[in-house]
């Protein structure tokens, strides 16, 4: 049989846009064919420049738009929650930039809404649908390092052009909520428990939001991880991965290429004569491993989803909040132990 391709539809002439559409080009399961912008003018250019068939002069004309199936939302952090629920009150599927919200309390109104109308919302992180993830998670499965006590992963990179979203505390930026959402979701993923405090340190922008920034998770299993991220620093993004039987150093990239090979390096063993096993995966564009997997979802069913379970996004904002109060106050926070959801 047959299936029509899943129709996809943009909201917002988004940079990451661009990268997306170019990705997920060669899929025969989903395909772009709309992008909507605040501006007539902006969406018509975009829609030429990206080879896109159609474009909306809101983001509420493509969602009342019948032959889209689905959007895609890289919209700033802070419009995140109102268009998804939108899209989902509208009938669309969801697959929303991350990170997911800008509070815990919006990631949950966001789940049930999609609930409520019956369909899937999911947040973004293409590196949780490249081998390397599912050959680390696999690693992690199989008792490879043993007992897992301890986690450090960082990403970092230089921010150099102005304005960026990313500084504009309004539109809930920073570099917690941007780049250290990666690290806060590979902690959440490989912890599969929730937080039970945080302490966290920063530096911040003349706009007020952090550049560099250091925290502190602990995990009621007694498992201790630590994130950084920072808008300051050379490019980097890596894991550590510390267990009672041995060790995982890790990338995890959205998107991995010749030049950042996806590579895994594991040392089975407690001493320094246990000798280090490199493992090299294959990789494929994040956006279209990630749309793909969110396809099936939506037309198969969760079990064929790799990406975040709607437990482990709103768990990831109830670290980041909690994390961005600590760095405010100076303070550990403690994280609610049951979910209200
Ligand atoms: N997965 C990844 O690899 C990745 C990489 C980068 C970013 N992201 C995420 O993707 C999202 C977008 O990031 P980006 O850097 O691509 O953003 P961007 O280039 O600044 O684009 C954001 C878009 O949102 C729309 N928008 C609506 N209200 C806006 C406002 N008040 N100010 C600015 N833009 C507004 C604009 O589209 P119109 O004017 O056309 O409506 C704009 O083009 C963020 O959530 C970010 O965390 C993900």
């Amino acid at each position: 049989m047959i299936t029509a391709a899943l129709r996809i539809g943009i909201l917002g002439t988004a940079n990451i846009a661009r990268a997306f559409v170019s990705g997920v080009r060669p899929s025969s399961t989903v395909t772009v064919t709309a992008v909507a912008s605040r501006d007539a003018t902006r969406a018509e250019g975009f829609a030429r420049e990206v080879g896109i068939a159609r474009s909306f002069e809101s983001y509420e004309a493509l969602l009342a738009d019948r032959e889209i199936d689905a959007v895609y939302i890289p919209l700033p952090n802070s419009m995140h929650a109102e268009w998804s629920v939108r899209a989902a009150e509208a009938g669309k599927h969801v697959l929303c930039e991350k990170p997911l919200s800008a509070t815990a309390t919006e990631a949950r109104t966001m789940f049930e809404a999609a609930r409520k109308h019956g369909v899937c919302l999911v947040e973004a992180y293409p590196y949780r649908a490249q081998q390397q993830t599912l050959k680390l998670r696999e690693l992690l499965e199989a008792g490879a390092v043993g007992r897992v006590q301890m986690i450090q992963a960082s990403f970092g990179f230089t921010i150099s052009n102005h304005p960026n979203i990313r500084l504009n505390p309004a539109l809930a930026g920073g570099a917690l909520m941007d780049a250290g959402s990666y690290p806060v979701s590979l902690v959440r993923m490989v912890a599969k428990e929730r937080p039970s405090r945080v302490t966290a340190v920063a530096h911040w922008t003349d706009t007020g939001v952090d550049r560099t920034l250091v925290a502190t998770i602990e995990f009621a299993s007694g498992l201790l991880a630590q994130v950084s991220c920072s808008f300051a620093t050379a490019v980097h993004r890596q894991a550590l991965i510390a267990g009672s039987e041995g060790v995982l150093q890790t990338t995890f990239f959205n998107h991995p290429s010749p030049a950042t090979p996806p590579l895994l390096h594991l040392r089975r063993g407690k001493g320094w004569d246990s000798t280090t096993e490199t493992i090299e995966v294959t990789a494929t564009n994040g956006f279209l491993a990630e749309t793909e997997a969110f396809e099936r979802l939506v037309r198969q069913g969760p079990v064929y989803w790799t990406g975040a379970s709607p437990e482990e996004s709103i768990d990831i904002m109830l670290t980041l909040e909690a994390i961005l109060h600590s760095a405010r106050t100076g303070k550990p926070v403690d994280i609610e132990a049951t979910a209200a959801d």
